[in-house]
């Protein structure tokens, strides 16, 4: 008999993407064969994100695209959309299975009952304080160079706005034994980066006994053979303490990109957003961090629209922005979510004005981008590839470039910067997963191209 085929989309975070490589693992465990979304499957799971309504319809859109594929396949929605909202998918009719953030590992089990046609309840516990880190272990990936690993979940802070905290329950940590174990794995299977992934990373071990640290972890993931460098995923302005910046600026092995939170650029605003910090305390984080830190790459995400934000909260959230020369922006436009604080708040701003905001906000994030990129022209960044580009795009380099160095065998190899900037090489031979060091000469598309200085 063929083996079942199972398909996955993934919504939202990094986190979810580890959880949803790690639900990929244990399906193909229980003798299932993985293949693309938009294939036909025998069952789809969707993997949801919930952090404001469009994230919420989006994740609906795509149980029903997988329904609309194989009206006779079983649909699995997981995530934080079903955590919060498990009702609004109980009545969704393309939603065979439903499963929130907790037990992930017993999906595979779920299929094969409503498979044989047996009935299944959704599965949804709500968080209480005891709640324990679920370790779903990390899968070994042939094709990638980069492995993600989930080493924190849940988040205590209740931000006004803020969902999370209800969709993933309170903080908790993976065992650091268990973590260097998984770590060892990949450095032993030639995944050079790893990125390290938390709901409140920044957080790590403060649960664990004896407690932990985020930079005491670090060092001793540094120690593991044949991971070259970490990266890190969102951590909190409040959540630097200094030793976490001392061993960042003094460990070229941690990537120099770091994603920080800042929501908005107005301390009444941040004020009444329940954040702990306000633009005084981010502005002296970002000096400390960038003081002697040449090519940090700090990006950031901000949510225009909160409610009670005036012309003038959203004018200082833009000059904020604009003065701390992030490398990246993610724009949010405030979205009400059921159970917080905010959405009782007054006044609510009116969408076309969201709108308007993000967008100004969208195109400043675009220029910042593209200064910070340039910065890097003339200079060498050393990249770790990943995938060979198509002939036709090592065919438009090699006309404005001498692309024909390496005679017939060339390629044309893309990979990422440690501070997280997509540039493109020529290679000798396949270059994939190999790290270079590449002095930048161009924008090409969407990359920055150079010449490989070390084969
Ligand atoms: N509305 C809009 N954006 C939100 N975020 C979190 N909650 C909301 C909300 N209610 C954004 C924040 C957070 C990112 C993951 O999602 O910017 O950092």
């Amino acid at each position: 008999m063929a083996a079942l085929k199972v398909a996955f989309q993934t919504l939202g975070c990094k986190v979810n993407y580890y959880e949803s490589e790690a639900l990929k693992g244990a399906f193909r465990r229980e003798g299932f064969e993985l293949v693309d979304f938009q294939k036909k499957a025998d069952v789809y799971v969707i993997n949801t994100c919930s952090v404001t309504h469009l994230a919420d319809r989006k994740s609906r859109q795509a149980v029903r695209r997988a329904k609309r594929r194989n009206p006779a396949a079983i649909v699995a929605v997981t995530g934080c959309y079903p955590q919060v909202s498990p009702d609004e998918l109980i009545s969704l009719p393309e939603a065979d299975i439903i499963l929130g953030t907790g037990k992930r590992l017993s999906l595979p089990g779920i299929v094969r009952k409503k498979l044989r046609g047996e009935d299944v309840v959704p599965q949804v516990t709500p968080y209480g304080q005891a709640a324990v880190f679920e370790d779903l272990p990390w899968v070994p990936e042939q094709e990638r160079t980069r492995a993600f690993l989930k080493i924190q979940d849940g988040c205590n802070q209740f931000c006004s706005y803020c969902i999370i905290p209800l969709a993933r329950g309170p903080l908790r940590s993976l065992q650091p034994e268990k973590a260097m174990e998984y770590l060892r794995e990949m450095g032993r299977s030639g995944h050079k980066e790893v990125i390290l992934t938390g709901i409140r990373l920044g957080l790590y071990g403060i649960d664990l006994d004896p407690p932990r640290n985020l930079a005491f972890f670090l060092n001793e993931a540094l120690k593991i053979p044949g991971i070259e460098r970490i990266r890190l995923s969102s951590i909190e302005p409040a959540d630097f303490n200094n030793d976490l910046i001392m061993l960042i600026k003094e460990n070229e092995r941690i990537c120099r990109h770091l994603h920080i939170p800042l929501q908005s650029g107005s301390d009444a605003i941040l004020k009444k957003m329940g954040r702990s910090y306000d633009t005084a305390f981010y502005r002296i984080l970002l000096e400390k961090l960038r003081r002697g830190t040449p090519g940090l790459a700090v990006s950031t995400d901000i949510i225009v629209g909160f409610p009670g934000e005036e012309s003038e909260h959203f004018q200082q959230s833009y000059d904020f922005v604009k003065e701390s020369a992030f490398s990246r922006l993610h724009v949010f436009k405030y979205s009400p979510r059921h159970a917080t604080r905010a959405a009782a708040m007054t006044p609510q701003v009116a969408p076309d004005i969201k709108e308007l905001r993000s967008r100004e906000l969208i195109a400043l994030g675009e220029a910042l981008s593209d200064a910070f990129r340039e910065q890097f022209l003339g200079q060498t960044l050393s990249v770790l590839f990943e995938r060979e580009l198509e002939a036709d795009a090592a065919q438009v380099v090699s006309s404005v470039h001498t692309g024909g160095e390496y005679g017939d065998d060339t390629h044309l190899f893309e990979g990422l910067s440690s501070n997280y900037l997509r540039v493109c090489s020529f290679t000798p031979v396949n270059w994939r997963g190999k790290m270079g060091k590449v002095r930048i000469e161009k924008k090409f598309r969407g990359y920055l191209q150079g010449t490989l200085l070390e084969k």
